[in-house]
């Protein structure tokens, strides 16, 4: 017996309508999209009823190696072997393993490790030990910036999500990313801290602008405050180095890592903090607690995910596969200046800005039909996001700017038509 393909797809997304979200069902029927993940394997995905898509969304970067890695695949069999979760109260060995690993990866003093499940948790775990290194009150983040959907990443994130559940916990202020002068602005004795993603993704793949980095060192030194680097999506190679914060030369104090820590297999994520924040941690060493965070057998998974990443010549491999994307889609500029306005790219961290809001979704659509998975980005809407697999291949990038050249070709058509 196969797990997949059991059922039409019908009565798959009735049940999903019926018991997991009436309200997803219906955006999705509303916009024309039925995709169901059914097989997956490396770059590619396919729809349950057979339709072959390549992978440009990896769910922000959990799927950075691949769908399935085998290597990966191997590395949880092996853990089960012989681990399980683990218990979280005590020492364990294999989160001191991977928390000396991720600490030799790092820059600078970034040598202690909180793991959690997810991004938001580590979010906000990261956001708790700000506020108790500093007993301060204060965090700023980006207008528009996403850190998930838990307790003080929802206060840090856009409104559109937050409001529903207010009161929310005070002290969260938001500026607009890549201004230094209004961060500046923003910023007192009050500031606990400033967070920002290396490049905000949901806002739509935003490059900040030179020297934003080191300036926002510069106001948290000057004002007391931590700097916490949201590396979420940008980690992990996505950006040609092991972190894309090390690509501006900047030390942040706190940086959050997860989605790709899974291997796209077993979820886990961490905080990676600098050593002057410990004695706050030191002195209530119960103060944070996640029962799966850092689970034993994610640990393993993790590792594995490390010493891949780790390999002569993997970064080599994502920034050559970066050029041949950069020299592809300015191509594709050239050929559709109507639609296609900006090409943004760190690494394999890629944007589409387009002419406007429309522009996105109907991407989104447009790929769905030709064959590539890319979603737009959610607060700004002419923009979609371009994250291959980072294991991707020269031919299966090629393979990528065709497919987005047709699926240009269609939305000039669109637009034109409308
Ligand atoms: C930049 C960033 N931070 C945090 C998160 C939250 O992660 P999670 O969904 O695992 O809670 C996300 C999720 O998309 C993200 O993109």
């Amino acid at each position: 017996m196969t797990l997949i393909g059991q059922e039409t797809k019908k009565r798959i997304i009735e049940r999903f309508g019926r018991h997991v979200s009436s309200g997803k069902a219906e955006f999705f029927a509303q916009v024309g999209v039925d995709l169901i993940f059914g097989k997956r394997e490396g770059v590619y995905v396919w729809d349950v009823d057979g339709q072959k898509l390549i992978d440009c969304h990896c769910n922000g970067g959990v799927f950075n190696l691949g769908h399935r890695n085998p290597r990966i695949i191997a590395a949880l069999k092996k853990a089960l072997e012989e681990l399980d979760i683990g218990n979280h109260h005590f020492i364990s060995e294999h989160r001191a393993l991977l928390a000396e690993r991720l600490a030799s990866l790092s820059p600078g003093d970034l040598k202690r490790v909180i793991f959690g499940v997810g991004g938001g948790e580590a979010i906000d775990t990261a956001i708790k030990l700000a506020r108790g290194h500093t007993g301060r009150p204060k965090v700023i983040s980006a207008r528009g910036g996403y850190h998930g959907h838990t307790g003080f990443a929802l206060a840090a994130g856009d409104e559109q999500y937050r409001k529903p559940f207010e009161p929310l916990p005070l002290g969260f202020i938001q500026v607009p990313f890549g201004d230094l002068p209004a961060l500046e602005a923003a910023m007192d004795t009050e500031t606990a801290a400033v967070m920002f993603e290396t490049i905000p993704a949901t806002l739509g793949i935003v490059v900040p602008p030179e020297g934003f980095f080191a300036g926002v060192r510069q106001l948290c030194d000057h004002y007391g405050a931590l700097m916490i680097i949201d590396e979420v999506q940008t980690g992990l190679g996505r950006c040609s180095d092991i972190w894309g914060i090390n690509t501006y030369g900047v030390i942040p104090d706190i940086l959050v890592t997860a989605k790709g820590l899974s291997g796209g297999i077993y979820p886990i994520s961490a905080i990676l903090y600098r050593e002057h924040l410990n004695p706050f941690l030191h002195e209530n060493p119960f103060i944070h607690i996640s029962t799966f965070g850092g689970a034993e057998v994610g640990c393993y998974v993790a590792l594995e995910v490390l010493n891949i990443l780790e390999e002569p010549g993997f970064l080599e491999h994502v920034r050559k596969m970066a050029r041949l994307f950069g020299e592809g889609l300015a191509r594709l500029q050239e050929r559709h200046p109507e639609v296609l306005m900006e090409v943004r790219q760190r690494g394999l961290m890629m944007g589409l800005k387009m002419i406007n809001d429309t522009c996105g979704p109907l991407l989104t659509l447009a790929g769905l039909h030709h064959g590539l998975l890319t979603i737009y980005a959610n607060h700004d809407q002419s923009v979609n996001q371009l994250l291959p697999p980072l294991t991707i291949r020269e031919d299966e990038a090629g393979e990528v700017t065709e497919i987005l050249d047709r699926m240009l070709e269609w939305l000039e058509g669109t637009i034109r038509g409308k």
